[in-house]
């Protein structure tokens, strides 16, 4: 049976009640104009204010989405500058090292001054406006002093998860070809180190174009400098002014780039703008969470995945809130780790994704039990569906039946959250994303693309634009459209299935394409496909999903080898480690059979749905395997079913 929450305390003080949203979402679907306007005037500060507000159109034959196309400010001066008169003493970021109790605190005045001091490097190591920059750094405050420092110059950064191999970075700076690298010696996590210089290192072997590398001195490792390329973060901002003016950008200019895996080729460079983004992020995040002034926020995500962009750095700074960045990993020193921290430093608000939710239940109540969580008021989780069940440990157990959870839905494509409760507004079901947000307007519709009304379930769609959203890919405009915009004719599609019950609440089914969500990270099958295709004993592979316990879903591999080559499970094991240091460990197989052959029809396709469900285990109903070229290939499946 469906249980309902009824939005309690929460409502005391909460910005928005329930006639507040409702109010707030007819006026937004009435005159969406005026409503972003209000918005983007009172949530941001302008250099040159717009006088220009909504001129989108999702339709092939005058596809263009641009808001505040007239109007100038600058992102860094909306995150640091205008709090400095009111709150430049605050803390801005809490850092929390891998180690319990290895904390920084930096204020809003601290902050301010080493973004400025780093701008000025970047500047004179060349760096203009529009040109990119990558990061691949640990979750150090360096890393958001080099993205608040991109933006407050002008300069595009692209930051690349610490997790990717050398060759996915390799691969991400030569597609927007960035001249510049800022990198740590070494990353920690959970107890080991991560090598990101010499990963940097082998990256460049095959990017000739970037001509400076900038090192944080994270761990004190010995690394190798390579001579007129490599420079110490620290040597770099040694006397360097901290006045640095904050470059007027227009609401249109690219804010930064962030590579995300599709269903099909190579990740795409998804690209956000200065103004609608961080729109999107101040304001998601000041109402979403109900922030609250003085309030401590902690995002557990890394930087190098958008959540990490847009509620560890760009929307709490936006709002002038304290928020932790988190250089560790839940179970480390011990499982722990979450509600100890969230004592030590005294977190109200907590947003976390549940593949790690679901890890923590499974070593019990006790760890929980040894923490008071007395200082937090609202839990909340993304990335992933969230199972009932992991819902009521979070709800019961974590929050203590005290703290509402906003489960919230969102993609690296929107920018920030789409639908999730508001927690004075809204009643909760667990496994439920709830309700959109003023503004947007999702749909579903069916494989025609008709729309469905009432209760039903279909796919996800949004009917309309919003200031937050992607605004193309980068390098590649028709890449974005196709991916986007042409399945459903004048709607952007999301790649989710979704139900949506006769309360109007929305239920996120997970992906309709070929893209895995591997504890709360988007993998595609194509990409891990060319991985293991690369290994010179493979000829042919299909990767799908599967459900893990854990991680949500796993990587489920078939691999063909090349006439004369055995299968082993020391090749298994060997396939494994090469897609791993092909794209990163997130990517490697959970499961890996050998299949003589892969269900084909006759004109060649790959039967995905057929390999779904051998990895599933659900082989009593394989369906129509008539149009198959050879039908005995299906019992060999499953009959090697690992
Ligand atoms: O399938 C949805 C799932 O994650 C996808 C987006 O992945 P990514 O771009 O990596 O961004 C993750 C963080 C926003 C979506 O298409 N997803 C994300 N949040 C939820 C979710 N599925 C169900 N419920 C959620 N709250």
């Amino acid at each position: 049976m469906e249980i309902l929450y009824p939005v309690g305390d929460a409502a005391t003080g909460a910005r928005i009640d329930r006639a507040g949203y409702e109010r707030l979402y007819a006026e937004a679907a009435r005159d969406p104009e005026g409503y972003w306007r209000d918005e983007a005037r009172r949530t941001l500060e302008w250099i040159t204010p717009f006088t220009q507000v909504k001129d989108t159109s999702f339709d092939a034959a005058d596809f263009r989405i641009s808001w505040f196309a007239d109007g100038e400010l600058n992102v860094a001066a909306n995150c640091l500058d205008r709090h400095l008169a009111t709150r430049g003493d605050q803390v801005a970021i809490i850092w929390e090292g891998d180690e319990p109790g290895e904390t920084r605190r930096v204020t809003y005045r601290e902050l301010h001054a080493e973004v400025c001091r780093f701008a000025n490097v970047l500047k004179a190591n060349g760096v203009r406006k529009g040109d990119r920059v990558t990061l691949y750094l640990p979750m150090i405050v360096e890393a958001a002093v080099a993205m608040l420092a991109c933006t407050r110059i002008g300069a595009i950064h692209s930051i690349v998860f610490g997790g990717f191999s050398p060759d996915s970075l390799a691969n991400r700076i030569q597609d927007c070809d960035s001249r510049l690298v800022i990198t740590a010696d070494e990353g920690c996590r959970g107890g080991k180190r991560i090598p990101l210089k010499a990963n940097v290192d082998k990256a460049l072997a095959h990017c000739p174009g970037v001509e400076r590398v900038l090192v944080v001195r994270r761990t004190g490792a010995d690394i190798a400098m390579v001579e007129g390329r490599d420079v110490w973060w620290h040597a770099a901002v040694e006397g360097v002014d901290a006045d640095c003016p904050a470059e007027p950008m227009n609401a249109e200019d690219p804010l930064f780039i962030l590579y995300t895996s599709g269903s099909t080729g190579k990740p795409k460079g998804v690209l956000h703008t200065t103004g609608g983004y961080l729109l999107w992020s101040a304001a998601t995040f000041r109402d979403v969470f109900d922030y609250r002034e003085g309030e401590v926020f902690w995002c557990t995500a890394d930087v190098g995945w958008v959540t990490g962009h847009s509620y560890v750095v760009y929307g709490p700074l936006a709002n002038g809130a304290t928020t932790v960045m988190f250089d560790g990993v839940p179970n480390y020193p011990d499982h722990g780790r979450f509600w100890e921290t969230i004592d030590r430093l005294g977190v109200n608000i907590f947003y976390t994704a549940p593949t790690a939710i679901r890890a923590l239940m499974r070593e019990g109540d006790g760890w929980v039990a040894k923490s008071s969580r007395r200082s937090l008021r609202l839990l909340g989780s993304v990335g992933e569906p969230i199972n009932p069940e992991a819902w009521d440990w979070y709800h019961r157990v974590v929050g203590e039946r005290r703290c509402p959870i906003v489960d919230t839905w969102w993609q690296t494509e929107t920018g920030g959250i789409l639908i999730a409760p508001l927690p004075g507004a809204t009643d909760l079901k667990p496994g439920s994303a709830t309700k959109p947000l003023p503004g947007v307007r999702p749909q579903l519709v069916d494989a025609e693309g008709a729309v469905l009304e009432g209760a039903t379930e279909g796919n996800l769609v949004i009917a309309d634009s919003w200031p937050g959203q992607m605004r193309t890919v980068w390098n590649d405009h028709e890449r974005f459209f196709q991916t986007y915009f042409s399945t459903y004719p004048g709607k952007y599609f999301t790649g989710d299935g979704c139900r949506r019950d006769a309360d109007g609440y929305y239920w996120i089914t997970g992906r309709v394409d070929d893209v895995i969500n591997v504890s709360g990270h988007r993998m595609g099958t194509a990409e891990v496909e060319s991985a293991l295709v690369a290994h010179p004993k493979v000829a042919e592979a299909a990767v799908v999903g599967m459900p893990h316990e854990v991680k949500g879903q796993g990587i489920y591999a078939y691999v063909t080898l090349n006439a004369g080559e055995a299968p082993s499970d020391e090749l298994r094991a060997e396939l494994r480690s090469w897609v791993r240091s092909e794209i990163g460990p997130i990517a490697s197989p959970d499961a890996l059979q050998f299949a003589p052959g892969l269900p084909k029809t006759r004109s060649g396709k790959i039967m995905r749905r057929i390999l779904r469900k051998i990895a599933e285990g659900d082989v009593s109903n394989l369906g129509d395997t008539s149009t198959l070229a050879d039908p005995g290939v299906v019992e060999q499946l499953v009959a090697g079913r690992v």
